[in-house]
Formats: C-alpha cells, sequence, structure tokens
C-alpha cells in the first residue's frame, strides 16, 4: 500500500491544487511590435528546432515532472503517450527515488516503454554523484540528462538539502563523465547572469533557465511544511521573462531554453524570441492530461504548433533562428530590471 504522504504524489496534488486557471506573469510585460507586411506565408514557416544534439519537429518540450510511486506511473504514462503522439521531448522527473528504491524504477522505465523511439531525457538534482547519473541514464536509456538546480525548494523542504557546497565541483564531473548530454535546468526559480557564467565556465552548454511563473516550489513545500513556514520565500527567483534577458550575452555561445509559467503558444513565441532555443512545460501540462484527458492534451498541443506558425508568421519569422530579429518592447517591472542590471 502506498503511503498516503509520498512526497512525489504531494508534488502533484499540490502543483494542481496551486495551478490557477488566469494568471499573469512577466510575459504580459513583452509586446511584439504588429509590422502590415510580414513578405511571408504560413506554408513557408517552420518551427523545427535542436539542443543537445537533439533535433525535434516542433519546439516545446515536457518538462521534468514526476515518478517514484504508483500513482506518478500513471501519470507518466499520460504524459509519455502525448509525448509519442506529438513527437515530444519529454524529461522525467528525478530519478533518484528510483535508484534508491527498486521497487518503484517502474514508475520511470514506463516512459521509455510508452515511447520506445521517442527523445528521453533523465532527471537528477544537483549534488548528485557521477555514478548515480550514469545509473539514471540507464534505466530509462535516456537520450539526454536534465541535472536540476532547487536550492530554495530545498531550504523550504524539512527533509531538504542545506548544504550547496560540492554541487559545482560533481555537476562538473558529471558534465566531463556521462556520455550523453548534459541540460541544467532551474526548478521555476529562475537564473542569473552570474549563475550561467558558472555553468558555462565547468562545460556546461545547454541551460534550462526555468523562471518564476508557474509552479511555484517554494509555495508547495510550505504547504507540506507542520510548522515555522518559510512563507517569505514563496517570490523569491526571477520570472523567465527576466532569466532569459539575463541570458541575453549567452544566446549565441550556449543553448538557452525556456521553461516556468509557460501555457500559451504567445509565451512560447516571446521565449523564442528572446534566444530560447526550445520551450519546456510541466505545470500546465500536467494540469491538462489530470483534468483533461491525454487525447484532449494531444489536441491542445496541435493546436498550439499551429498558433506558433500563426504568430511567426505575421512576426516574417520563418524559422525559430529568425524570431530573434523581432520587435520587441519591454515595459513596467521587467524593464526597470533591465535597467538596473544593466541589460540593453
Ligand atoms: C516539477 N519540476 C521538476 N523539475 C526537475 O528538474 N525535477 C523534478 O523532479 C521536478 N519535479 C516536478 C514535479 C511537479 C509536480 C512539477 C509541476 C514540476 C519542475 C519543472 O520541471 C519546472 O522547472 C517548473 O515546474 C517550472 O515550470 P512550469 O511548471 O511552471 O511549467
Amino acid at each position: 500500500m502506498e503511503k498516503k504522504n509520498n512526497r512525489k504524489n504531494e508534488h502533484v496534488s499540490l502543483a494542481e491544487h496551486f495551478y490557477q486557471d488566469t494568471h499573469q506573469t512577466d510575459f504580459d510585460h513583452l509586446r511584439f511590435v504588429h509590422h502590415s507586411l510580414p513578405e511571408t506565408g504560413t506554408q513557408k514557416i517552420d518551427i523545427s528546432t535542436s539542443f543537445a544534439g537533439l533535433s525535434m519537429n516542433q519546439p516545446i518540450y515536457i518538462n521534468a515532472i514526476t515518478g517514484g510511486s504508483t500513482w506518478t506511473k500513471k501519470v507518466n504514462e499520460k504524459l509519455a503517450t502525448v509525448a509519442r503522439e506529438t513527437g515530444m521531448l519529454m524529461a522525467s522527473g528525478s530519478l533518484s527515488a528510483g535508484l534508491k528504491d527498486p521497487s518503484v524504477a517502474d514508475s520511470f522505465t514506463i516512459i521509455r516503454e510508452t515511447n520506445p523511439t521517442g527523445l528521453v531525457l533523465a532527471n537528477l538534482g544537483g549534488g548528485q554523484t557521477l555514478e548515480n547519473a550514469k545509473k539514471a541514464i540507464d534505466l530509462i536509456q535516456a537520450d539526454g540528462l536534465q541535472i536540476h538546480l532547487n536550492t530554495p525548494q530545498e531550504i523550504v523542504m524539512p527533509e531538504g538539502d542545506r548544504d550547496f557546497s560540492t554541487w559545482m565541483s560533481e555537476l562538473e564531473r558529471i558534465v566531463n563523465g556521462v556520455d550523453v548530454p548534459v541540460i541544467v535546468k532551474e526548478v521555476g526559480f529562475g537564473m542569473s547572469h552570474e549563475t550561467i557564467q558558472q555553468l558555462t565556465s565547468i562545460g556546461v552548454k545547454t541551460i534550462d533557465v526555468s523562471g518564476m511563473g508557474g509552479t511555484n516550489f517554494a509555495q508547495i513545500e510550505n504547504y507540506r511544511r507542520k510548522e515555522n513556514k518559510l512563507d517569505f520565500l514563496e517570490g523569491w527567483g526571477q520570472s523567465t521573462a527576466i532569466s532569459l534577458l539575463e541570458a541575453q550575452s549567452f544566446i549565441h555561445s550556449s543553448e538557452i531554453l525556456a521553461s516556468g509559467g509557460i501555457r500559451t503558444s504567445m509565451d512560447i513565441v516571446k521565449s523564442l524570441s528572446l534566444g530560447a532555443r526550445a520551450v519546456g512545460v510541466s505545470g500546465h501540462f500536467l494540469h491538462s492530461v489530470l483534468k483533461n484527458g491525454v487525447e484532449e492534451t494531444i489536441v491542445e498541443i496541435e493546436q498550439l504548433k499551429e498558433h506558433i506558425v500563426a504568430i511567426m508568421t505575421l512576426l516574417g519569422a520563418e524559422t525559430i533562428a529568425e524570431l530573434q530579429y523581432a520587435d520587441v518592447i519591454i515595459s513596467g517591472a521587467v524593464k526597470d530590471w533591465c535597467e538596473a542590471r544593466g541589460i540593453d
């Protein structure tokens, strides 16, 4: 009998509990300039992209979510079905539970079983060893490895890590020691220019800034705490829009990915126009499969792709790379941040 208070189940149910149908994000402070003669047509738009040496025919992926229990196995099966039917890359949730307890390994291997030929990423936390990284990759025959950095979540989590002093050195060993591409990601707290600089200095080439605006792990972990809540951390971090602006000087030398609060085709195209190679979605796709089911989620994703083509047509951008030339006006708090940080 599965433990009622299983952490992985709680993360999924709390992410869904806090999901709001309408929400505002810093993407609202970004507006495209409309030009009346784009000189292209929808038939010319190519939305294919690549990162970490992996080619995909559209720029959306299912970012890390879950695994580690009977219920989350079912969730992973649904997500992997969506990934298979839409041709999307999918990342597993953190595999550390599967490495510690072989009885729940099937909640992760279901991803590969459901989607034998699709692109799948294994996921582990910062501070994990090279040995575990290799085991995680093997377990689901992953095409790449995501390592997540989640220090605010660890601090709020009663059972979380408190010492992050070896994270950089362990990460460097993993980057140099595994034979698949490594992607380093946040979990919804965003990244700074300085963080990206640190990551590139140890050889990380692909970085998912995963910013604030969607799933909020400070809020989720505070809810799980019985006492002494650290609610002052629930607004900690940088939004996805700000994180992408922080990443501006790296978009040509590194591969920058966007995630965190992404729901609409407009959020996706705005992220791509700020230099993201692709855009990851967790909370919203989780909500979709839980509330609407697999079939409706597939329909929604096919519509998202069509809508991306529509926006790119209006912007006169025939490829994802050309979106970087789109005219974007930045206002409000995002503009203030850029001024304070000297971002042009
Ligand atoms: C996550 N996320 C996550 N990330 C990670 O690297 N390893 C993990 O195990 C998990 N677990 C997890 C569980 C649940 C239920 C959710 C919703 C999310 C974080 C996720 O990949 C992403 O970085 C953030 O959720 C921000 O994106 P969204 O949710 O706002 O689209």
